[in-house]
């Protein structure tokens, strides 16, 4: 007989029962985490000096910018959700790039209509405009404590005296070879003699020094007003990119306020649209409590976030894009009444078909990118930063003279309806492209607040990220240490393509074979992914705790208070 699922939706999610919101409390001391050492240390160095998380979250962002270009950079943009100790304020401050002017829903089709994606991955006409720059002097200026000099000085030191090549650069500088060699000021950089750089060499990014000085010296009209702009949209230009002087000039930091859920004691603040996450997180979150998850054995569990996954990546991709363009039912899509119907629908017996919800299945494609931090300083302010330039080295384009390896960013907008970008996620009119516009994103930087832990959380890994931080929620929740949380086997699920996809040791042999006869299509994504970052705040018995991924080079750091390490 099918365990249609529905009258449990009657039933009142007593699984986060009992839980309380966090006590107002100072933590122990600070703790930190991000994907790579040096971008920690600049973390470090600048809250020994007296900043605050987000004047560490201004060093954390240059220093990644600077030793993992891969994954973020001042080409490109992010999302900063903040919290304000002193207030309790909650807030996402909204740095993703924006469409140039001159984009048109069709930007990236050729004249038959079909879409060419090497156009919006590749080389100047992939780049929207850069929000990063403006964002670092806005946390800078609205939230620090330091001169944005200060804050800058790591990066600044790491750009111009050079940081060691490590092995996860110089796999994807291999990678994207060939995308980096047709960029000559790229290929100074990162190419030296026309070939990959030897191991532990040093990169030295000298006009990447000199435009955070500017930066430093001028604030945000250093790169997007005067002599510096006009580079950067000559050489754009040059390269068949259609940026305009008055696109980098209107640019805007916007603050946006984030997605919060309140479920049975359990309080989830996460990035709002234009990212998607928060949204998904929050339909899942309650589809997960009225269906009773967390309590069922394992297999069930998994069935149902993947059931879950399915309909909100299904609604990702008809309904989202950028709040400012798009009028979006985000009220309905995180509704208690929406979860409850989506729920109803789950059977326990059999997975449903994608196919069933709507059109046809893309080849799933999925590349290293994108970063994320994780910040908790002594007074209690916490960032969870995630930030990107898209794929791999962004467009691998770098505008000459200014340091400035640009994004890839257009490839998050859809194309055309119903053809998959480089993550296999498709989209409507909802995320097309248009002046202006800011393409939808999966980045999902994520506060959990229960009753005896604070958990700020995030991972990079395109469409994958928000199941990435869906499973780091549920392992809070279960009570995991940060190491468990960072470290724990994945499986993804997004709608279309209609396949769950797992890291080795996600699945049992006995789930795997269960789910498999239940009508699940299981594809091993052939290898780890993710690079998770979290930091743990136990309010309980006052302690930090945080833990870079094992599957990156990133590093965590935990330093407590004086006061605190005394008996
Ligand atoms: N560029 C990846 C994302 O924003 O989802």
């Amino acid at each position: 007989m099918m365990r249609r699922l529905a009258q449990l939706c009657l039933l009142t999610g007593a699984l986060w029962a009992g839980l309380a919101l966090a006590a107002a409390d100072t933590p122990p001391g600070f703790a930190l985490s991000s994907a790579h050492p040096d971008a920690t240390a600049a973390g470090v160095e600048i809250l020994e000096a007296g900043g605050n998380a987000f004047d560490a979250a201004v060093a954390v962002s240059a220093a990644l910018a600077v030793v993992e270009p891969t994954g973020s950079g001042m080409g490109g943009g992010g999302f900063w959700l903040l919290h304000l100790a002193d207030t309790g304020r909650q807030v996402m401050v909204d740095g993703r790039e924006e469409a140039p002017s001159a984009a048109t829903a069709t930007l990236y089709q050729n004249d038959a209509g079909e879409v060419v994606p090497q156009l919006s991955r590749d080389g100047a006409l992939a780049a929207a405009i850069p929000g990063q720059p403006a964002a670092l002097v806005h946390l800078a200026k609205e939230y620090g404590r330091l001169p944005l000099a200060r804050s800058l000085a790591p990066a600044i030191r790491l750009a111009r005296d050079g940081f060691p090549v490590d092995g996860p650069l110089l796999a994807r500088l291999a990678y994207r070879f060939q995308a980096l060699a047709k960029s000559p000021a790229a290929a100074r950089v990162f190419l030296p003699d026309g070939g990959l750089p030897a191991p532990d060499s040093l990169i030295r990014q000298p006009d990447l020094a000199d435009m955070l000085e500017r930066l430093a010296r001028e604030g945000r009209d250093g790169f997007y007003t005067g002599e510096y702009a006009r580079r950067l949209v000559d050489g754009v230009r040059a390269a068949g990119g259609i940026w305009r002087m008055e696109d980098l000039a209107r640019y805007q930091v916007r603050e946006r306020e984030p997605i919060t859920l309140e479920l049975d004691g359990l309080r989830l603040v996460s990035a709002s649209p234009p990212s998607s996450g928060g949204v998904v997180l929050s339909q899942v979150m309650q589809v997960l409590s009225l269906t009773e998850a967390l309590s069922r054995p394992p297999v069930d569990r998994k069935h149902l976030v993947i059931e879950a996954l399915r309909t909100a990546y299904r609604d990702r991709a008809a309904w989202l894009g950028d709040p400012d363009h798009v009028d979006m039912p985000i009220t309905r899509l995180t509704s208690a009444e929406y979860a409850a119907e989506i729920a109803a629908e789950i059977d326990l017996e059999q997975a449903r078909r994608s196919a069933d919800l709507a059109p046809p299945q893309q080849l799933y494609a999925d590349r290293p990118n994108t970063t994320h931090f994780s910040i908790i300083d002594a007074e209690g302010n916490r960032v969870a930063a995630t930030l990107s330039i898209n794929l791999s080295f962004g467009s691998a384009y770098m505008v000459p003279g200014t340091g400035i390896l640009l994004n890839d960013e257009m490839d998050d907008f859809s194309a055309k309806p119903g053809v998959p970008n480089a993550y296999g996620l498709v989209g409507t009119q909802a995320n097309a492209v248009g002046p202006g516009r800011r393409p939808l994103s999966s980045m999902t930087p994520t506060f959990v607040e229960t009753g005896d832990r604070v958990a700020v959380l995030g991972t990079p890994g395109g469409s994958r990220i928000i199941t990435m931080v869906l499973l780091g929620v549920l392992a809070t929740l279960d009570g995991a240490d940060a190491q468990t949380i960072v470290s724990a086997p994945r499986y993804h699920h997004q709608y279309l393509p209609d396949a769950v996809y797992y890291e080795p040791g996600a699945f049992t042999e006995a789930e795997q074979a269960e789910l498999e006869a239940r009508g699940f299509t299981l594809r091993s994504a052939g290898r780890e992914y993710g690079n998770f970052h979290a930091v743990l705040w136990n309010t309980a018995d006052h302690q930090l705790d945080a833990a870079a991924d094992p599957r990156g080079i990133g590093t965590a750091a935990v330093r407590l208070a004086p006061a605190a390490e005394s008996p």
